[in-house]
């Protein structure tokens, strides 16, 4: 059975993507900080698909619990085929508001960990000349959104940059880019939604699905942006006038407080 390690399984899009996995006969070895929460997912996971569920506690914004996964990723006797790193969060506050500590360690799960846990798993997925790697970013990647979107900006780049390398190698990675998605991740940071129009809202399995089509199809394109009209928000914000789309990212920013 190929075997996958997802980061922040325990909600959302993770819970999504864990869950589509085990569907799909995959072996799991699931990775986030709260450790009863990841042995309930995994003991649901195994009962209803009769996979393997490893649970790994790490809070991915501690290089030490951060090298933790970097070795199980590059454990030769026992290989990861599937590497999902989408575990994250987001900040209330502005970057003149906040603490310098939240944003580093938003820096620390969405970046340095992205990076770390990227490089452990190719190591044998190269040797094996096989491997997916994918990367959940945003469509904040595309638009000046404080150190969130910056770091958003640096996991698609990342990944469309690692794509070019691997080309011809038989590893593929991708980066998977939503606009707005039903899960915790408002509420956990405290961001206020409540305003935002109905068509913008997706909900986690849209995500998981147009992920698993996309590679099933094996498309070579390294960024993925689901839906049509997330494509279209993209599209303005890449080629968009920038005072337009920096005014309307402020506004969006301002919104959410
Ligand atoms: N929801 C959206 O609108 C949206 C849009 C675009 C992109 N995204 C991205 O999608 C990804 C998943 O977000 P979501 O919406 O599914 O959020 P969510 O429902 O809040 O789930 C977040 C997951 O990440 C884990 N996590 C958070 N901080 C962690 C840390 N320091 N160390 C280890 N695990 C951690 C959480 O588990 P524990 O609490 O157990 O650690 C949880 O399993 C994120 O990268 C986010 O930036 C979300």
């Amino acid at each position: 059975m190929p075997t996958a390690l997802v980061t922040g399984p325990t909600a959302g899009i993770g819970r999504a993507f864990a869950e589509s996995l085990a569907g799909r006969g995959h072996d799991l070895v699931l990775v986030s900080r709260d450790a009863a929460r990841l042995d309930s997912v995994a003991e649901t996971l195994h009962g209803t698909y009769g996979v393997t569920c490893e649970v790994l506690p790490a809070d991915l914004s501690d290089a030490a619990a951060v090298r933790t996964v970097e070795d199980r990723l590059s454990d030769r006797d026992r290989p990861i085929d599937l590497l999902v790193n989408n575990a994250g969060f987001s900040l209330s506050t502005s970057f003149l508001e906040g603490d310098v500590e939240g944003e580093q360690s938003l820096l620390n799960v969405h970046v340095v960990a992205v990076m770390r846990l990227t490089k452990a798993a190719l190591g044998g997925m190269l040797e094996r000349r096989s491997g997916t790697i994918v990367n959940i970013s945003s469509v904040a990647s595309f638009a000046p959104y404080g150190t969130y979107g910056a770091a958003k900006a640096w996991v698609t780049s990342f990944s469309e940059g690692l794509a070019a390398e691997l080309l011809g190698t038989g590893v593929r990675v991708l980066a998977v880019c939503p606009g707005y998605v039903r899960t915790e991740f408002h509420q956990r940071s405290g961001v206020q939604v409540r305003g935002l129009p109905g068509w913008m809202w997706l909900q986690p399995e849209d995500i998981v699905a147009a992920t698993m089509r996309h590679l099933d199809a094996g498309r070579t394109s390294p960024v993925l942006i689901p839906t049509m009209r997330y494509r279209l928000v993209a599209l303005g914000s890449r080629c968009g006038p920038r005072p337009i789309v920096r005014k309307f990212s402020h506004m969006l920013r301002l919104h959410r407080r």
